[in-house]
């Protein structure tokens, strides 16, 4: 549920009209909604209201400082990969006892970072790893929190790319390895404190199964570790609740959460979640305007001025993202076309055969569900600068990043 809709036949971010917002900012530029953030956080928040739980919003999928401090003023944590991401949580006012670091190569840096600032856990990845945060820690003369991502080898029935949790991933670490690590660490790694299980199978999961199945798996782990003397306080489930992009019907989080508690209550645990996609997702929307239209010999296209280095998905996973035209015509005439960018490559592309309403230069297009690894995953390519970044909140909007400029693009560089 999002507050993107048309009242007559424009196309509104809750009280403000996408072409005000255009007419300052220009395109191409992302626009978010804020009533639809936190409505996404405490439909989550709210699956969980009878169990300890803690929400590290994972901040991969949209890691602007606003959409960080959105969430974090709701109460949320954060679920970070890289100092980097730590960097701007920490700006945007989160609680160090709030901050999970999740990711197979953190670097000697990044750690030491991570433990000065003090955070709850560390989700470790390799045995090499976790020698190596012991290490660091002995040398800052600090006591890091961790816990094991173990691969539990489900079958999470998503885009390969986005799947983590199976033997061929390059993710966690098998179960019973798992457990012998944390045996070795309570003897032998003393400055590191056995607080935490973690998976995460991968990203825009759409049923429940693979959860409640990697839950059976962890569960088991956390009581062999009991019996070990391990006492283990968190369990966490990691991320990948999908949402509608299309047709998909993936369960509410309300569902979801019915589904964790059922299979994890006996464990009297507090509970941690990394949720991405499913917060930020259908929250932001990529408005665009139509260059050229083109007829080809085989096909119909439409040139806009957004293209695959502000949204890769498409060209990246072959994702659908629904196309909107931001003022809507009285016609009902549809054409079938493909929806390009101006970068060189074949790839660079939104939408391929797909109906649409017709479109002609200079017309507006609003690419849907781009809230979550949308801007995060943007680049320069071919020296594009990227877009801007705007916050609609109520009836006012925010331009929460400004878009570059051509001097932004040299920034640092030198002859
Ligand atoms: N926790 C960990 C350790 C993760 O690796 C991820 C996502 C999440 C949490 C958040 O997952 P979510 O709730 O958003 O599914 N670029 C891809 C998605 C990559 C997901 C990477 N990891 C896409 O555009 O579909």
């Amino acid at each position: 549920m999002h507050f993107f809709n048309y009242k007559g036949n424009k196309l509104y971010a809750e009280g403000v009209p996408i072409e005000r917002i255009v007419k300052k900012v220009g395109t191409p530029c992302y626009v978010y909604s804020k009533k639809t953030l936190v409505r996404h956080y405490h439909a989550f928040d709210d699956a969980f209201r009878d169990v300890p739980h803690l929400i590290c919003y994972s901040v991969k999928a949209n890691s602007n400082i606003a959409v960080l401090k959105t969430f974090i003023k709701q109460g949320s944590g954060v679920d970070i990969v890289s100092g980097g991401e730590l960097f701007r949580a920490l700006k945007a006012g989160v609680n160090p006892k709030k901050v999970v670091y999740s990711g197979v190569g953190k670097r000697e840096d990044e750690i030491e970072y991570a433990l000065k600032t003090g955070v709850l856990m560390f989700n470790v990845e390799s045995p090499e790893e976790l020698r190596a945060i012991n290490n660091i820690a002995k040398r800052l003369k600090k006591k890091a929190g961790f816990a094991i991502r173990v691969n539990p080898d489900v079958e999470p029935k998503t885009h390969p790319y986005i799947s983590t949790g199976l033997k061929k991933n390059k993710f966690g670490i098998e179960t019973n390895q798992a457990i012998r690590e944390y045996i070795y660490a309570k003897n032998n790694l003393k400055n590191l404190v056995p607080i935490g299980v973690d998976c995460h199978i991968g990203s825009q999961i759409t049923q429940l199964t693979p959860f409640v199945n990697a839950i059976k798996k962890t569960s088991d782990i956390i009581e062999n570790l009991r019996n070990e003397g391990i006492d283990i306080k968190y369990l966490d489930m990691g991320g990948g609740l999908g949402i509608t992009y299309d047709k998909e019907a993936p369960p509410h989080p309300g569902k979801y959460g019915k589904a964790v508690i059922d299979e994890t209550k006996k464990l009297g645990i507090t509970l941690i979640f990394e949720p991405g996609r499913v917060m930020a997702g259908n929250a932001g929307i990529l408005v665009t305007r139509v260059l050229y239209t083109k007829k080809g010999t085989q096909k119909n296209f439409i040139i806009v001025d957004a293209a695959m280095n502000d949204l890769a998905r498409p060209s990246l996973y072959g994702s659908y993202h629904a196309i909107k035209p931001v003022k809507k015509s009285n016609s009902k005439k549809e054409i079938t076309v493909d929806v390009v960018g101006p970068i060189c490559e074949s790839g660079d592309f939104f939408a391929k055969d797909r109906e649409l309403p017709v479109f002609k230069s200079g017309d507006l297009m609003a690419i849907m569900s781009a809230g979550a690894y949308g801007f995060s995953m943007s680049s320069n390519y071919n020296s594009r600068p990227r877009a801007a970044e705007v916050m609609v909140d109520g009836n006012k909007f925010f331009i929460i990043r400004e878009r570059e400029s051509y001097k932004d693009l040299i920034k640092g560089e030198s002859f």
